[in-house]
């Protein structure tokens, strides 16, 4: 049995710029997905998510990951879009597994745990990849490295989000700390420790149908395609402002990148009004964090005024502050 964890991150800036090769900047947070693999005797899967901030569900595979779903709790609460996405992100994850230690047939007993909302722009997806991979690859003898291991949980995103993700989150989530991911380019960088707090709506947003909505209006609109690459001029000047310790930049900034995102459309009433509180609470700066649509947002406030201001705000359902998490995946004792 081995367990791993892997955590979750928020965007500082260049989330959907990312996808088109525009440069992005996201951050590891301080909460973690955390799986347990254990290998089984046939070659069947199962998985087991509780906390997923959803009424958690139990699932089995068919022999390989050949067969269909052949159970499901029957009292499941969550749409099934999304629920398609999560058994598809750790099929994916499994299989990549299988693949790095050359045991095709290996079957698995998964549990998930996770303190990342699914589906809102935390990079839960790519914490629970990530995780799954590290444990399923260690549990079956080998140890990814994490650029490897980032790698592996690219491909299982790309596909489960129809060819249209970028490396950011799998990075991010695989390394730790603050990174830098352009095209296939991605490196950490240095940050000073960010005053984050987070919003969440209590929804969730749809990345692949969010990530063609923007792609329609770029194909559609040459002022959309401007607007993807001013994203990528405030990513690059926010860059500047980060490794300069500029926060109250890196702030202005941020509101800057949330503007064009609503431009773009994926940002949502329940987003918008997280963000405003936040700004006239004295946040440095405010934005949706991740696909959009529904989710988080994360603002910048040393102080305490923007958790109170959120707590207040009807959109918003919880709000915490987050640490910069430096560490990437790692394997955990407990089971
Ligand atoms: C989703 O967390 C971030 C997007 O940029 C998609 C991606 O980068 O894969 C919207």
């Amino acid at each position: 049995m081995q367990t791993s964890s892997a955590p979750g991150k928020v965007y500082l800036f260049g989330e959907h710029a990312v996808v088109y090769g525009e440069p992005a900047i996201p951050c590891t947070i301080e909460r973690r997905a955390t799986v347990t693999v254990e290998q089984r005797s046939d070659d069947r899967l199962r998985v087991e998510a509780s906390d997923l901030s959803l009424e958690g569900f139990a699932v089995e595979y068919g022999g390989n990951g050949s067969g269909g779903k052949s159970e499901r709790s029957p009292d499941i609460d969550v749409p099934e879009s999304l629920l398609e996405a999560a058994t598809g992100y750790i099929d994916g994850a499994i299989s990549q597994a299988r693949e790095a230690a050359r045991v095709p047939e290996a079957g698995f007993e998964v549990s998930i745990d996770s303190e990342i909302p699914l589906g809102a722009g935390l990079g839960s997806s790519a914490a629970v990849v990530v995780a799954t991979i590290d444990a399923a690859s260690r549990e079956l003898g080998t140890k990814l490295e994490p650029r490897a291991l980032a790698e592996r949980a690219y491909q299982v995103e790309y596909e489960v989000q129809d060819g249209q993700a970028s490396r950011a989150d799998t990075f991010c989530s695989a390394t730790g700390g603050a990174v830098r991911v352009e095209g296939s380019e991605c490196r950490p960088i240095d940050a000073p420790n960010l005053p984050f707090v987070i919003g969440y709506d209590g929804g969730t947003g749809d990345t692949a149908d969010l990530v063609s909505g923007v792609r329609e209006l770029r194909e559609q609109y040459s002022f959309a395609a401007d607007t993807v690459g001013a994203i990528g001029d405030i990513v690059r000047e926010g860059e500047r402002a980060l490794e300069a310790g500029e926060i109250e930049q890196v702030g202005e900034l941020m509101n800057f990148d949330h503007g064009l995102l609503a431009a773009l459309g994926v940002s949502a009433r329940s987003l918008d009004a997280m963000v405003w509180a936040a700004r006239d609470a004295g946040a440095l700066g405010a934005k949706l964090t991740g696909a959009g649509g529904g989710g988080c947002i994360v603002a910048l406030d040393p102080g305490e005024e923007t958790s109170q201001a959120l707590r207040y705000t009807v959109d918003c359902v919880e709000t915490f502050r987050a640490e910069l998490d430096a560490e990437g995946a790692r394997q955990e004792d407990r089971p």
